[in-house]
């Protein structure tokens, strides 16, 4: 036997070390590595803070490298691949880093319900409730708890930017696009979009709030010139971005397709400059939706950041237009700080992704839960819901798929099924959560048949026979294309009549993107409003339908009675604008060809159908339970901030969450709709147990945008606080004076 020589035993005793002390040795070892890299690029000091770190690098930066921070460089099926197409990995576009200095690349996918880009990687991702459901939770957790399941699933599949966080109101309920949307009430929608995005971004993902701004149709998109009035905008879609951005500090504000008032978005002094840089401290970057970056001069000097998917006008032009003085390099350092600040600000540069397994049980599990909280029970007479099991022998689940799946949400949005092939653009997706199999394990030994409805006379002979008839209705809605009306689509009107007719016991439940009418609404007994409901829908609705939850979700947008009652009964359907050749051959808009009048302003939603004293079929903030509460006790105390204290009484015999609404009506003279939505809380509570609320309202939410003075007022006089479960139901009122 030879002796080992001294380097050898020195060898085996550093290896004997680092495995029984591994993550000692590995501390001391990448101590030093970082403490080697800190002392060459010392900006990587996590000491300091993003600002600062961004401008280090950015000091170190040739003209070429801070040209390639503010472009994308292409995704697949859009336009010819750039030279960088390969370093892409399958998102919906990526901005190059600066590998010298430890920059790393942005790679982006969208991720509105849940990441799209799965099934082109070959990988999997969990299908949330679409983002207007699980607005109907009104719960800021739920909504932090969605963030986080996104951040998280972005970073198994590599990706480190999320494109989402949809916040556009909906004034056109017809937006093929609602279902990415919060609703119509801006503090209701901002609130949860900032939750959101403050906790995907804890997740080590740059955020994005989007569509940046009043791009409220689709029809048309590139040609519409969204024309309202300063005061209007401020105080609905812009108040919706503001409380957005101050809760959730995204990384990236997406500028929408339309134009604003002249303007394109990307390309709009007064939105990017003025509104969102100046008044509201964006310390992010612009970052411009698909195609949507026209000029690069005029959208520089605006205030866009970067141009995606490619370089159209931000690559080669913009050094081009820098070397020759018509943009000022200040004006190239500030995108490049912004880019920079996000990744610092994000922790993309200190913690770089790694590929790995997503949890996809948690995943079911969050998504379950948050569908649960985001189902709306919108009828139930003569309690036919909660199901008793005790009593059904027999139950018949009509509607299209409901025996394997139910309907998702369509366009960038798209979330893939597991397992299979990445879908189109614009394809239907059904996502594999089964209606029958979720009912027919609530009750062994039924008799829970199916008929897909397709032949009404069929199913309304099986309804017939069956002790109760469920009808899954669904109405698919997208990116890229409006609704011609809010009515169910394929006869499903006539189909759920028939059905009713053959069975007095007969529930509806809704599959649907946005509001939709009923003309049957006095023939059926139940209505239950699922929206989009993601991987376990079908398991949150059989829950929610058999009384294992309660329901306690509440809309965030009116259901009219019909279109007639709309601000606009017919939707605006712009022509084509011509286009003319540009850069890279494309074929392009120069300019909005078509002007959209929001002439009804401040009156968005139920702020619209209130002023208007139009009945509605359902109202905003409207939601049952299978308990009921009272309201008592109102004192409102006016201070910096107002409070507002009652309580919740829970008046019914199954606990139960309730979302307890805060409205105020202002002075006359302020010239606003009758009342807003001023603050609301989530109560959780048991049968014949009462609950103290108390919430804290922001003044911005009690105040008026003031044109002549570009700022917010408060206007002195009496403010009506109205308190209870929905818009249209407010027991407690107090009036007070504030200064
Ligand atoms: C959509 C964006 C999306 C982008 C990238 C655009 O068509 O409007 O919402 O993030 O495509 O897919």
């Amino acid at each position: 036997m030879t002796k080992p020589c001294r380097a050898g035993i020195a060898l085996a005793a550093i290896l004997v070390l680092s495995t029984v002390l591994p993550s000692a040795f590995a501390q001391h070892h990448s101590d030093n590595q970082s403490d080697k890299q800190t002392q060459s690029h010392p900006w990587m000091n996590t000491d300091l803070s993003p600002d600062e770190r961004a401008d280090m690098v950015l000091k170190q930066m040739t003209l070429d490298e801070k040209i390639d921070l503010v472009h994308g460089n292409g995704m697949r099926d859009w336009g010819k691949p750039r030279p960088n197409a390969y370093l892409g990995i399958g998102g919906a576009g990526f901005v190059l880093g600066v590998p010298r200095l430890g920059i790393p690349m942005i790679q982006m996918s969208d991720a509105a319900y849940g990441v799209r880009s799965s099934a082109e990687n070959g990988r999997y991702s969990t299908a949330l409730p679409s983002n207007l459901a699980s607005a109907a939770s009104w719960d800021t957790q739920a909504a932090c708890d969605y963030g986080a399941l996104i951040g998280r699933e972005l970073r198994a599949q590599g990706f480190n930017m999320t494109l989402g966080g949809g916040t556009d109101l909906t004034r056109e309920p017809r937006n093929g696009r609602t279902f990415e949307y919060m609703g119509e009430d801006p503090v209701l929608a901002g609130t949860l979009v900032g939750n959101r995005i403050k906790c995907e971004q804890a997740e080590h993902v740059i955020g994005d709030i989007k569509h940046y701004a009043v791009n409220d149709q689709e029809s048309g998109r590139e040609e519409v010139d969204a024309i309202i009035d300063k005061r209007a905008m401020r105080e609905s879609d812009l108040l919706a971005f503001q409380i957005g951005v101050g809760i959730g500090h995204p990384g990236a504000v997406m500028c929408s397709y339309n134009a604003v008032n002249g303007d394109y978005a990307c390309e709009n002094k007064y939105l990017l400059t003025e509104v969102l840089k100046k008044d509201w401290g964006f310390k992010g970057f612009v970052v411009s939706d698909w195609g949507a970056t026209h000029t690069t001069v005029k959208a520089s000097a605006a205030g866009l950041d970067n141009e995606q998917p490619l370089d159209d006008y931000f690559g080669q032009p913009l050094k081009q237009a820098v070397q020759s003085g018509k943009v000022p390099m200040d004006e190239l350092d500030d995108h490049v700080r912004r880019v920079l600040r996000a990744e610092f600000a994000s922790g993309i540069v200190d913690y770089p992704t790694k590929k790995s397994v997503v949890d996809i049980e948690g995943g079911f599990e969050t998504s379950r839960r948050i569908a649960e909280q985001s189902t709306v029970l919108l009828k139930n007479d003569n309690g036919v819901m909660p199901l008793d099991r005790t009593k059904l022998n027999s139950i018949a689940i009509v509607g299209l798929n409901a025996d394997t799946a139910m309907i998702s949400g369509g366009g960038s949005a798209q979330v893939d099924p597991p397992g299979r092939p990445a879908s189109k653009w614009q394809a239907r997706v059904w996502f594999p959560t089964s209606p029958q199999k979720a009912i027919s394990a609530k009750l062994p030994g039924a008799n829970v048949r199916f008929d897909s409805g397709e032949n009404p006379s069929s199913a309304a002979e099986l309804a017939k026979s069956a002790d109760v008839a469920i009808v899954f209705a669904h109405q698919w809605t997208s990116e890229a294309m409006d609704l011609p009306n809010l009515s169910l689509p394929n006869n499903q009107d006539a189909l759920i009549e028939q059905v009713a007719a053959a069975n007095p016991h007969t529930i509806v439940v809704l599959e649907t993107g946005t509001a939709v009418t009923m003309p049957w609404i006095d023939k059926v007994s139940g209505v239950v409003e699922a929206w989009y409901a993601g991987s376990k829908g079908a398991d949150a609705v059989a829950n929610i339908l058999f009384g294992d939850v309660n329901p306690s979700a509440k809309l965030t947008m009116t259901f009219p009675r019909s279109e007639a009652d709309l601000p606009h009964p017919q939707l605006v359907t712009p022509p084509p604008g011509t286009k003319v050749k540009g850069p890279n051959n494309k074929t392009i808009l120069t300019k909005p060809t078509f002007s959209v009048h929001y002439d009804e302003g401040l009156k968005v939603g139920y702020k619209w159908y209130d002023a208007e004293k139009k009945p509605v079929l359902f109202p905003f903030g409207y939601g049952l339970s299978y308990t009921t509460y009272s309201y008592s006790g109102l004192t409102v105390k006016p201070g910096k901030e107002t409070s507002v204290t009652f309580t919740v009484k829970n008046t019914g015999g199954q606990a139960g969450a309730e979302i307890a609404e805060v409205y105020a009506a202002l002075p006359a003279s302020a010239g606003e709709p009758p009342k807003r939505l001023v603050g609301w809380k989530k109560v959780q509570i048991n049968p014949g147990e009462s609950a103290k609320v108390s919430v804290t309202i922001d003044p911005t939410y009690l105040s008026i945008y003031d044109e002549a003075h570009d700022g917010w007022k408060l206007v002195p006089g009496d403010y009506t606080f109205m308190v209870g479960g929905s818009s249209q139901d407010l027991p407690l009122s107090a009036k007070v004076s504030l200064p």
